[in-house]
């Protein structure tokens, strides 16, 4: 998705915005460029495709003077990924270039107001509309044209923008899209994303909705969208440089599978004591509890997978009805949602748009609102009524792992912690909590007893399509393993509830078709059993994912992955992980650019 970089100061500024647009490489884009003021005169370079291909054409910034500057990466919506598409944009008067980040709803109408004044357009883009309102609204105040300009722009929006009569200064402006400042010595920056800053910058100025900032080598000023100058503290970013970094490993994306022990520990730990499951952050919502009658839980992609995952605790535990939607079918389909009903939110970043859409939509229908989200200060966990977060630290790959876990991780502490709340917790409970707070041990052992998958990975990586079956949690835990397979190896890959097969899918089974079993629920496992035996007879290559010592699965499948046994009631966590393994090493069989996959983004934060 899009990423925006900005620094003013005594530095050339070209060399850091491209700096910082490396750093938000991850989110996705398929072009890039910068716009740099020196002097009088502001000078766009920009490309399509990679930002490597932008450092040649600028030979890293050497080729490009100034102090003052804004950067951006697009990833491609309103017209295709193309140089003249690309951000920043230019004013018709050269004055003005402006970079963007999310969507101008009203474009269209704003577009053929522009044209019918004479404005010459040379994107398509909706972005284009506010460099030509900068233009058309200045009349020597750059604030005041940024105002105006912001009144007529529906939508979402973050915005960098220069104006080549004010050198030295750069402009921020949000509205519904992250944007944050960092302070320096002599310099000031902006960024879309903490990634961009944290190398330079660690004390920082989280903008909120309709604020702007005026950025200048010395101050930083920030306004409401009145123009009234308002304090806003800083915060000071305690993560670890090196955390956004690759940290030894060939990809983040296996740096963020290995970190998972780590990242669950640090979501649990603070919510486990006393033998029991604490969460002052939830302290409102508990006396509200006994009036549910159901949960909706609802998210996109991986998050809405660990929903699948987690609503069987909650549902077990609580005795509520738990209904898992996806944000983009929930937001449109009017949903019988009142102040009975608790809507959780999943989101690593708490910027995809549809939850965002979804967690308004069931807010005005009366539901209560509990976010469960990764990054601090988000959208998601700012509208929320009550905000949980997973303590993953930074994921820069885009294919999520450590994100996934540490949600359902949250999502099993919410169950038992629902349950004591409504004294619904029946017997077991030392058994249950004492599960829960093991998971990071598992997970590590997850990892260290698959030391065959890349040679598995060597085997099945050429078969075009791999399924995955599973009955109860191990399909749940099935349809994010086909996830990870399909968006990072590019195979086609399918998750199916084991007892449908019959009902079509078997059709597709042929000699041999590999074949994913997820057998580690024992209550269920006979019946799985079955399934396995259905595909094998039909010449498929099993792979199953088991305990070492289930004999039955051992003596049937062709290839093995294992877990520790872990009550089914909280496996998900542990089970993923062979698969994410899996799915790694496939995809680097296939030479696939893992930590960024072909057309997908990290955070969507459009519809
Ligand atoms: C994108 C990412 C996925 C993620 C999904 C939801 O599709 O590639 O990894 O699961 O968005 O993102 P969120 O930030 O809301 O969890």
């Amino acid at each position: 998705m899009c990423g925006i970089v900005g620094y003013t100061g005594v530095q050339s500024a070209a060399p850091i915005l491209l700096d910082g647009l490396k750093k938000l490489e991850y989110r996705g884009y398929d072009s890039a460029g910068v716009a740099v003021m020196d002097q009088n005169v502001i000078a766009v370079h920009k490309v399509r495709g990679r930002i490597a291909a932008l450092c040649e054409k600028i030979q890293d910034g050497a080729a490009v003077p100034g102090f003052t500057g804004i950067g951006h990466t697009r990833w491609a919506t309103h017209g295709a990924p193309t140089e003249e598409n690309a951000h920043p944009h230019l004013s018709n008067d050269g004055r003005f270039a402006v970079v963007h980040n999310g969507i101008i709803e009203n474009y269209l109408p704003l577009r053929e107001e522009l044209i019918r004044e004479g404005y010459h357009f040379q994107s398509e883009t909706d972005t284009e509309v506010i460099v030509h309102l900068m233009e058309r609204y200045y009349k020597g105040n750059v604030r005041q044209a940024l105002i105006k300009t912001a009144n007529r722009l529906q939508g979402s929006y973050a915005l960098g923008v220069i104006c080549s009569e004010e050198p030295g200064r750069i402009y921020a402006v949000r509205e519904a899209s992250p944007l944050i400042l960092g302070m320096g010595v002599e310099e000031n920056f902006f960024a879309s994303d903490v990634t961009a800053l944290v190398n330079r910058s660690r004390n920082v100025i989280y903008l909120e909705d309709g604020e702007f900032a005026e950025l200048s080598k010395e101050s930083i000023r920030i306004f409401d969208c009145t123009g009234r100058q308002i304090d806003k503290k800083a915060t000071r970013i305690l993560w670890d440089v090196q955390a956004a970094e690759k940290g030894g490993y060939e990809h983040f994306m296996l740096k963020e599978i290995m970190e998972q022990p780590g990242a669950v520990k640090a979501t649990l730990a603070p919510r486990l004591k006393n033998g029991g499951v604490e969460f002052e952050e939830l302290a409102g919502l508990v006396p509200q509890l006994a009036s549910l009658r159901k949960i909706v839980i609802t998210a996109c992609g991986s998050a809405y997978y660990a929903g699948c995952a987690g609503r069987y605790a909650l549902e077990r535990l609580c005795g509520i009805p738990v209904e898992v939607e996806l944000a983009s079918e929930l937001r449109y389909s009017d949903p019988l949602i009142d102040e009975h009903t608790l809507l959780i939110l999943i989101s690593q970043s708490g910027e995809t748009a549809d939850t965002i859409a979804a967690l308004r939509e069931c807010k005005a229908k009366g539901a209560k609102t509990l976010a469960v989200v990764n990054v601090v200060g988000s959208s998601v966990a700012t509208l929320a009524d009550y905000t949980v977060y997973t303590w993953a630290g930074p994921e820069i790959a885009v294919a999520t792992t450590k994100g996934y876990t540490t949600q359902v991780a949250v999502l099993y502490l919410l169950a038992l912690f629902f349950a004591r709340c409504l004294n619904r917790a029946g017997d077991g409970w030392e058994r249950m909590i004492e599960a829960v707070q093991s998971l990071p041990r598992r997970i590590q052992q997850a990892i260290d007893m698959n030391a065959s998958i890349p040679a598995l990975a060597k085997k099945y990586h050429k078969n075009p399509d791999i399924f995955f079956i599973g009955r109860n949690t191990d399909y749940a835990v099935a349809l994010e393993g086909a996830l990870k397979m399909k968006e990072i190896s590019y195979l086609h890959a399918e998750a199916y509830a084991a007892g449908e097969l019959k009902h079509g899918t078997i059709a597709l089974i042929e000699e041999h078709q590999p074949v994913i079993a997820l057998c580690c629920n024992p209550a269920i496992m006979e019946k799985t059993l079955s399934n396995v035996v259905e595909v094998k007879s039909r010449g498929a290559e099993v792979l199953a994912l088991t305990y070492r010592d289930n004999q039955k699965i051992l003596s049937v499948a062709d290839d093995l992955l294992f877990i520790p046994r872990v009550d089914p009631l909280f496996s998900a966590a542990v089970e993923i992980l062979p698969l994410q393994l899996l799915a790694y090493y496939v995809a680097k069989e296939n030479g696939c650019d893992i930590d960024k996959p072909k057309n997908l983004a990290k955070s969507v934060t459009v519809e």
